[in-house]
């Protein structure tokens, strides 16, 4: 037996097939292209989306060969927050995903905050008025093109999160639905009950006819009837787990329930701790979100920062510094610190704690004597520092001595001196799973105990939790404190950056 995981992320599409003990019997990549058309606006081709996840997953398929029939069921997991507009009768995508890093919609929040709006639609979706989630995107785009919004209203017109738009075409355009984790991430959605929430949709101009039904994350969600290349073996085959990418890495490192917090190191980082059956309440401006489950059954309590990993893929890339990640890291761990350099990449805003939309990244403390290395070595410093920061504020929601030790996985993870300097600056232990495919991991749970292959969430998680690294904080504490304390002057310096001018 089985799963396929599908595994949609902010730059990359990757599959991976899954047996009953967890382990990655094949696995298979394509890079996702994101545009910049403008500061501060990001955006992907809807089309390269499916297609990239669908290439992935018939790699998968032809390596697998006859072994593919044994696939029992499908799980998603993607990228939240991200908005795709199309066409029911052809199924064309009606312009660019707009994806969650995007920032074009910040005057539109900020009228809402103007008009005193916040705090009812906390209230209400445990979110903030920010641009990063999806509502306030398919209103733009809803209005981008004339005639859209008409067409929205006589139900011509699909909106979704990635989620939706990759069922819609798994299934073959037979299925128009989203999972309760992604839909808590529109801002339409009312948290407590798990449904659409009529008010909201009116006041941020989303069409209810547009919106995907809303299904629990181990639901049947229909089955594969892509006609496309490659994926053939899995014709017929159930999609039966759809999750946020962060609630499935979540369940990915067996967080059940409350106690355990866990942080992703992809593009972001993104710090979850499950609450259990109630919606959680920040005191320290953190979200509230739905946990894998029924519609209103469960919850966690998140804090993400949008640039994280992604920070050293920009100084490979736009900055042209090393041709790898790794080459990055190898130059970060060659200097001994960053030589006063303090980096802040905030370059799509500031997410939790802050929630600043117009702060943009900064260098500061350069010398005659900065290299390259120390620049890396910066980047390596403020995702640990970014880190730091949630942490914090979810310890002060959470209470006294609630969190104790961190769960990591994601790419960046597999950096030991990134990891090692967390544990310093948070001067807990961080715990690494051998396997670091916790987000595949956790949709192929979901989609396992969807199909019957395990009877419940804890016995899947059983079977498939391996061993873990630990690292222990070594560094002296008064050196943690001064780094993390000119991280936090740096960071006071960008915000506002973006007035208009
Ligand atoms: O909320 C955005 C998040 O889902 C993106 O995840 O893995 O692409 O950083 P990732």
């Amino acid at each position: 037996m089985l799963l396929l995981a599908l595994d949609q992320g902010t730059t990359s599409s990757r599959a991976i097939a899954i047996d009953a003990s967890g382990e990655a019997v094949a696995a298979a990549s394509r890079p996702l292209a994101a545009r910049y058309p403008r500061p501060g606006w990001v955006e992907q081709d809807a089309g390269e989306i499916w297609s990239t996840q669908r290439d992935a997953a018939a790699e998968v398929l032809a390596a697998l060969g006859d072994r593919a029939e044994r696939i029992a069921a499908v799980g998603v997991a993607n990228q939240r927050e991200t908005v795709v507009l199309w066409d029911r009768a052809t199924g064309e995508p009606l312009g660019p995903a707009i994806v969650w890093q995007d920032r074009r919609t910040t005057p539109a929040c900020r009228r809402m905050i103007d008009r005193g709006l916040e705090d009812d639609v906390r209230a209400r979706t445990g979110l903030r008025l920010d641009p990063y989630f999806s509502a306030t995107k398919a209103a733009w785009l809803l209005d981008d093109t004339e005639g859209l919004r008409e067409r929205a209203l006589a139900g011509e017109v699909a909106l979704g999160t990635v989620d939706a738009w990759l069922l819609w075409n798994l299934t073959g355009g037979r299925v128009h639905a989203t999972d309760v984790t992604n839909a808590s991430r529109t801002l339409l959605l009312d948290l407590a009950s798990g449904s659409w929430d009529e008010a909201l949709c009116d006041r941020f101009g989303v069409p209810r006819a547009a919106l995907p039904e809303v299904r629990g994350s181990l639901s049947f969600f229909g089955e594969v009837g892509s006609a496309d290349r490659g994926l053939e073996p899995l014709r017929g085959v159930a999609v039966r787990g759809i999750l946020g990418d962060q609630q499935a890495a979540l369940l990915g490192q067996g967080c059940l329930g409350p106690g355990p917090v866990k942080c992703t190191y992809g593009t972001g980082c993104f710090l979850l701790t499950h609450t259990g059956p109630t919606p959680p309440a920040s005191e320290n401006r953190l979200l509230a979100t739905a946990a894998a489950g029924g519609p209103g059954e469960a919850f966690a309590l998140e804090g993400g920062v949008f640039v994280g990993g992604a920070v050293v893929q920009w100084l490979r890339d736009q900055l042209g510094f090393a041709e790898t990640t790794r080459e990055i890291a190898a130059l970060a761990a060659s200097v001994p610190d960053a030589g006063g350099v303090v980096l802040v990449p905030a370059l799509a805003g500031l997410g939790a704690p802050h929630w600043d939309p117009d702060a943009r990244g900064s260098v500061q403390g350069l010398t005659a004597g900065t290299t390259k290395a120390h620049l890396c070595r910066a980047a390596i410093d403020a995702i640990a520092c970014q880190v730091a920061e949630l942490v914090d504020a979810m310890a002060a929601d959470l209470g006294d001595g609630a969190a104790t030790e961190l769960r990591v996985d994601g790419g960046a993870s597999a950096n030991d001196g990134l990891m090692q300097l967390q544990a310093d600056l948070l001067r807990m232990p961080v715990v690494r799973p051998r396997r670091l495919e916790a987000t595949a991991l956790g949709a192929a749970v979901a989609a396992g105990v969807g199909a019957g292959v395990w009877d419940s969430l804890e016995a899947a998680v059983g079977r498939c939790t391996p061993g873990a690294d630990r690292f222990e904080p070594r560094m002296d504490e008064a050196e943690a404190h001064r780094l993390r304390g000119r991280y936090a002057e740096a960071v006071a310096r960008c915000r506002g950056w973006n007035d208009g001018r």
